[in-house]
C-alpha cells in the first residue's frame, strides 16, 4: 500500500491538479504565513513539489526539513535551487525513517485522501508527533470534521442497484434475495456499494450539513480505530436518498479551513458516495442513521443502517 502511495504521487499530473487548486493552496499559504515564525524548525511531511516547504522557508523558518518517499522530491530539490531557497533540506525517505538532529516546532502536512484517512495520515503524523515534535509544537493542520451527508444524485449520474431496475418489463427485483443467498455475488456486490464521485454529481443535500465525527491529530492515540456513530437528522428538502456523500473540513484554526463538499468551491479532492437503495424522504421527517466503522482508515469496511420516523 505504501508503494502504491509512492508511485501514485510520482505522477506530475496529480501535482498539477493539487497546485492548481487555489482553495487548498491559499489555505495552506495563509496558515503557514500565520503560524510559522523565524525560530521554527519545520518538517514538511510529504513535500511533493515542495510547495509547502517553500512557503515556510519564505516565511523565514530557521530550517525546513522536506521529506518525501517518492521521486517527485527531485522536482522540489530542483525548484529550491532555481528559486534560491537555501534553508530547506531534502530527505528522500518514508517519514517513519526520518530522524532530524533537533526537535521540530512545526509539522506541516497534506495527507488527506478523498476519504480523509485513507492516505495513512493518522499513522504518519502520530509517528512524527511522538518521536520528533517538541513540547508545545504545532501540527498544521491538526483538526478535521468528517461529513456523511444524505444526498440526491443528478439523474444522469444515478445508477440504481440491479434489483431496483425494471427494464422494458423485465423485473429484476428478485435479484436482491438471490444475491443475498449467493456468497460469491454477495461479496462481489459489496464492492459496488461505494464509489468516488465528483461533487458536481450531487443534485442536492437533503439535510443541513452537520459533521458526524471530529478528529484532532494533537490528541489521537492510535494509528487506527473503530467507531459507531448515531445521527438523527431532520430532512430539510424532500427528495430521493441515493446515498451518503463523504467529504471533510480541514481546520487550521478558527479562521482558516478547507471544505470539499458538494456545496463548496471545487477542490482537487473527490467526494465518496456510500450508496443506499433509493428511499423517498419528506421534509420534516427524521432520518435515523447508524454507522458501523470497524476501521476508520478503510472506508470499504464502513456500513450504514437507515430508518425513518
Ligand atoms: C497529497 S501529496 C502533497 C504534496 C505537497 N505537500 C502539496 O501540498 O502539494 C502527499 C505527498 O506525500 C508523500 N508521502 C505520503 N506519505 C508519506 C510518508 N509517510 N513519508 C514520506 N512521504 C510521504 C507522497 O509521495 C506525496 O508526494
Amino acid at each position: 500500500m505504501r508503494l502504491r502511495n509512492q508511485r501514485y504521487f510520482n505522477k506530475p499530473d496529480i501535482h498539477e491538479r493539487m497546485l492548481a487548486d487555489h482553495v487548498r493552496v491559499d489555505a495552506y499559504h495563509d496558515a503557514i504565513e500565520k503560524h510559522v515564525g523565524a525560530n521554527d524548525a519545520v518538517v514538511d511531511l510529504g513535500t511533493g513539489t515542495g510547495i509547502l516547504a517553500f512557503f515556510a522557508a519564505k516565511k523565514g523558518a530557521r530550517q525546513v526539513y522536506a521529506i518525501d518517499h517518492g521521486d517527485i522530491i527531485e522536482v522540489a530539490r530542483f525548484l529550491a535551487a532555481e528559486n534560491n531557497i537555501d534553508n530547506v533540506s531534502f530527505h528522500k525517505l518514508h517519514s517513519t525513517k526520518f530522524s532530524p538532529p533537533e526537535k521540530i516546532s512545526v509539522i506541516i502536512h497534506e495527507q488527506m485522501g478523498s476519504e480523509l484517512f485513507n492516505e495513512y495520515m493518522i499513522q504518519n503524523i502520530c509517528d512524527l508527533r511522538d518521536r520528533i515534535l517538541a513540547p508545545g509544537g504545532r501540527i498544521l493542520p491538526a483538526k478535521f470534521e468528517l461529513y456523511l451527508e444524505p444526498i440526491t444524485l443528478k439523474e444522469s449520474y444515478r445508477t440504481p442497484f440491479l434489483w431496483e431496475m425494471n427494464i422494458h418489463g423485465l423485473n429484476l427485483s428478485g435479484l436482491k434475495g438471490w444475491i443475498e443467498n449467493n456468497a460469491v455475488f454477495r461479496s462481489l456486490s459489496q464492492s459496488s456499494a461505494q464509489r468516488r464521485i465528483l461533487p458536481d454529481e450531487v443534485e442536492m443535500m437533503l439535510c443541513t450539513p452537520e459533521p458526524v465525527f471530529h478528529f484532532d491529530l494533537n490528541t489521537a492515540a492510535s494509528a487506527t480505530f473503530a467507531c459507531k456513530w448515531h445521527q438523527e437528522r431532520i430532512v430539510g428538502t424532500s427528495g430521493r436518498l441515493d446515498g451518503f456523500c463523504l467529504y471533510f473540513r480541514t481546520i487550521f484554526d478558527d479562521e482558516i479551513s478547507i471544505r470539499n463538499g458538494p456545496n463548496d468551491t471545487r477542490t482537487s479532492w473527490n467526494c465518496h458516495l456510500i450508496r443506499t437503495e433509493g428511499l423517498e424522504l419528506t421534509a420534516g421527517e427524521t432520518l435515523i442513521v447508524d454507522w458501523d466503522v470497524p476501521d476508520i482508515c478503510n472506508v470499504s469496511t464502513w456500513s450504514v443502517k437507515v430508518g425513518q420516523r
